[in-house]
């Protein structure tokens, strides 16, 4: 059977390298990109193993087998494809405070976009890899969430809308262990249209 594959990409899109306005490098961005390669072909790799393995349940098993191999790193892969996949759809914009139903959401959710930054960044400061802002279909109502890894998701009947890479691989190019430097950085550089046109219509 032939598995469906991810686009490996190839490029990023241009407007992310206006983020130098602020101090996150081009050369941060491309090494940066080759992480996301390689999120991508291992995807495509374990989706291709998948596919083509010869599945007995009497051969899986909790402790090792193969099966276990697969499906463990395969949510560790997508996720960090689709995770960058956000992270670098959403960056490059204007930043400043939040537009069009995000900004909406984000009112009701944190009462103003003053008190949802300073819970983004606090969640930036705590996370160990990722922030994520989820929608949650069930409430209706966005969320920032910790990931402390690429598999580590929010939580179920989310959509999301904006992941900031707060692994060190992300800034420490440009501002060494000075975490904070670059998450004041990032959020100068949100594309909040890019997050707008990622919410369920
Ligand atoms: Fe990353």
């Amino acid at each position: 059977m032939d598995p469906k594959l991810v686009v490996v990409p190839d490029a990023l899109p241009e407007k992310v390298f206006t983020t130098e306005r602020v101090g996150i490098s081009r050369a941060t961005h491309e090494a940066h990109l080759g992480l996301y390669k390689g999120y991508a072909n291992k995807t495509n790799e374990i989706r291709t193993a998948l596919a083509n393995m010869e599945i007995d349940p009497a051969k899986a098993n909790q402790i090792y087998s193969e099966m276990r191999a697969l499906k463990v790193n395969y949510a560790f892969a997508y996720g960090g494809y689709i995770n960058h996949q956000v992270y670098f759809e959403t960056l490059g914009g204007e930043g400043g405070p939040a537009t069009g139903d995000v900004a909406t959401l984000i009112n009701e959710s944190y009462g103003s976009f003053e008190r949802w930054l300073a819970d983004w960044k606090a969640t930036g400061m705590a996370g160990r890899g990722w922030v994520f802002l989820g929608y949650d279909h069930a409430e209706q109502r966005v969320h920032t969430y910790i990931g402390d890894a690429q598999d580590t998701f929010p939580a179920w009947n989310h959509t999301l809308l904006l992941a900031m890479d707060v692994y060190e691989h992300a800034y420490f190019l440009d501002f060494q262990t000075a975490r904070m430097k670059y998450i004041d950085a990032y959020a100068e550089v949100i594309d909040w249209d890019a997050v707008n046109a990622r919410l369920p219509k």
